[in-house]
C-alpha cells in the first residue's frame, strides 16, 4: 500500500502536470448537463481535497507545506472549473493561439507548446519561456529547455531520467525539484524538455539585486532547504554533480527553494561506475579534478560555495563577510575541508544542526521577508 505521503505527491505530480482544469477533472460525455457535471467534479475535488489537506500533517512542517501547496493548485483549477461550468466553456476544446503553427510552436504527442522569448543560457541549452497552448493562466506557464549541440543529448536524458526518478520517490522534498512535463527531439536531433516554469530566481540574479550579499539571516532557510533537498537526492543513490549559483532558485515570497539542471547527476557511483560528469572550476570539490569517485560530501562542498556566494563572499577562499555570524561562517567552513572525510558527509544530519545552529544564534524561528 502506498504510504500517505506517496500518495500526497502522486496527487501533486498530477497538479502539476495539469495545464488546464479539464486535466484535473475530466472531460464529460456528451450531453452531461452542468447539474451533472458539477457534481461529478465536486465529487473529485472532495476527493482530492482530502488526500491534499494539510491538516493530515500536523507534526511535519515539509509534508504539511507540501499539502498546502497541492492544496491551493486544487482549490484554483476547482474554482476554474466552475466558472467554466457556469459559462458553459467547460469541456471545450481549448483553443489554440493564432502563431500556433509559427517557428515557435512545438508539437508533441501529448500537447502543443509556444516559445515566448529567450530566458536564460546555460551550459547546454537554452532555456526559453513559453506557454502551453492547451493551457490557461498560470497553468500554462512553461520552459523549454533546448540542448544546443546534439552531442549533449545524452546529458539532457540523464536530467529527464534522473528527474522522474526523484519524483517517484516517496520524499516531502518533491516541492524543490523541477518538474518535467514533456520533452521532444527537433528535426535537427536535439532534445528539448519542456518544464514548469518557477516563479522565482536564480542566485546569480539574487546577487544581481543583493550585490554585497543577502542579509545572513536568510542563509538559514536556503541552506536549510537546499540540505533537504540533497539528502533526500542523496537517500535515493543520487548526486547532483553540479551544484552551483545558476542551479539554486528561490521563490521570495513563501522562500521555496527548487535545486535545478540534473543533467550532471550521478547515479548510485559505487554500483554503476558513474564517475563525474563535469568539472565546475569555481564550485567543485577537489576530489572531481583528481577524477576520484563521486561522494555525496562532493554535493555537499559545491553547496557551502554557493551559500558562500550568496552571502557575498569568496566561494574560491571561504571568506565571508564580517557581519556573518561566526557560528555560521565555522558550519559553512566544516563543508570546505579539501579531504572529503573531513568535511560534512550527511545532508540530513547537517540539515539537524543547521536547526539547531538557528535556534542558538536566532532564536525561535521566525518567518522574515525576503525582497527582490
Ligand atoms: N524551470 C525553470 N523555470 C525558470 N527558470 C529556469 C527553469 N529551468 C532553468 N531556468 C533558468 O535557466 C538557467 C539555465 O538552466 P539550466 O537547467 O542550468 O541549463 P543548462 O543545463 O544548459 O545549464 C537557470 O540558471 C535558470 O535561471
Ligand atoms: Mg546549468
Amino acid at each position: 500500500m502506498p504510504s500517505v505521503i506517496a500518495e500526497l505527491n502522486q496527487v501533486l505530480a498530477s497538479l502539476k502536470d495539469a495545464v488546464r482544469t479539464e486535466d484535473v477533472f475530466g472531460i464529460p460525455a456528451a450531453g452531461t448537463s452542468s447539474d451533472e457535471l458539477r457534481a461529478t467534479i465536486k465529487k473529485t475535488f472532495l476527493r482530492l481535497s482530502q488526500l491534499t489537506d494539510p491538516d493530515l500533517y500536523p507534526g511535519d512542517a515539509d509534508a504539511k507545506e507540501l499539502a498546502t501547496e497541492a492544496h491551493a493548485l486544487l482549490q484554483a483549477f476547482y474554482e476554474q472549473a466552475l466558472s467554466k461550468v457556469q459559462s458553459g466553456e467547460y469541456g471545450r476544446a481549448p483553443q489554440r493561439g493564432a502563431e500556433a503553427n509559427s517557428a515557435a510552436s512545438i508539437a508533441t504527442t501529448r500537447r502543443h507548446y509556444r516559445i515566448e522569448k529567450a530566458l536564460a543560457q546555460g551550459d547546454l541549452a537554452t532555456v526559453f519561456e513559453g506557454v502551453c497552448e492547451e493551457g490557461e493562466g498560470e497553468a500554462a506557464k512553461i520552459v523549454i529547455k533546448l540542448v544546443e549541440d546534439p552531442a549533449d543529448n545524452d546529458l539532457m536524458q540523464n536530467e529527464a531520467r534522473i528527474i522522474k526518478l526523484l519524483h517517484a520517490g516517496e520524499g516531502v522534498q518533491t516541492k524543490h525539484l523541477p518538474v518535467l512535463m514533456d520533452d521532444f527531439r527537433t528535426d535537427d536531433g536535439r532534445i528539448g524538455l519542456v518544464m514548469r516554469r518557477i516563479d522565482g530566481y536564480d542566485l546569480h540574479s539574487v546577487r544581481e539585486k543583493y550585490v554585497k550579499g543577502i542579509p545572513p539571516r536568510h542563509i538559514i532557510w536556503l541552506f536549510r532547504r537546499l540540505l533537504s533537498v540533497l539528502g533526500y537526492a542523496h537517500s535515493q543513490g543520487i548526486l547532483h554533480g553540479n551544484v552551483d549559483p545558476a542551479h539554486i532558485m528561490i521563490r521570495p515570497s513563501d522562500h521555496n527553494v527548487w535545486l535545478i539542471d540534473w543533467t550532471c547527476s550521478i547515479y548510485k557511483p559505487a554500483s554503476t561506475g558513474q564517475g563525474f560528469r563535469i568539472l565546475n572550476e569555481k564550485y567543485s570539490a577537489p576530489e572531481v579534478a583528481e577524477k576520484k569517485p563521486p561522494l555525496p560530501s562532493s554535493d555537499l562542498f559545491s553547496a557551502a560555495r554557493c551559500m558562500v556566494y550568496a552571502l557575498g563572499g569568496n566561494p574560491e577562499t571561504a571568506e565571508m563577510p564580517a557581519e556573518v555570524d561566526e557560528r555560521i561562517q565555522r558550519f559553512i567552513r566544516f563543508f570546505l575541508k579539501e579531504s572529503p572525510m573531513q568535511r560534512a558527509q550527511d545532508a540530513w544530519e547537517m540539515y539537524g544542526m543547521l536547526d539547531d545552529l538557528r535556534a542558538e544564534v536566532y532564536g525561535p524561528h521566525e518567518f522574515i521577508p525576503f525582497e527582490m
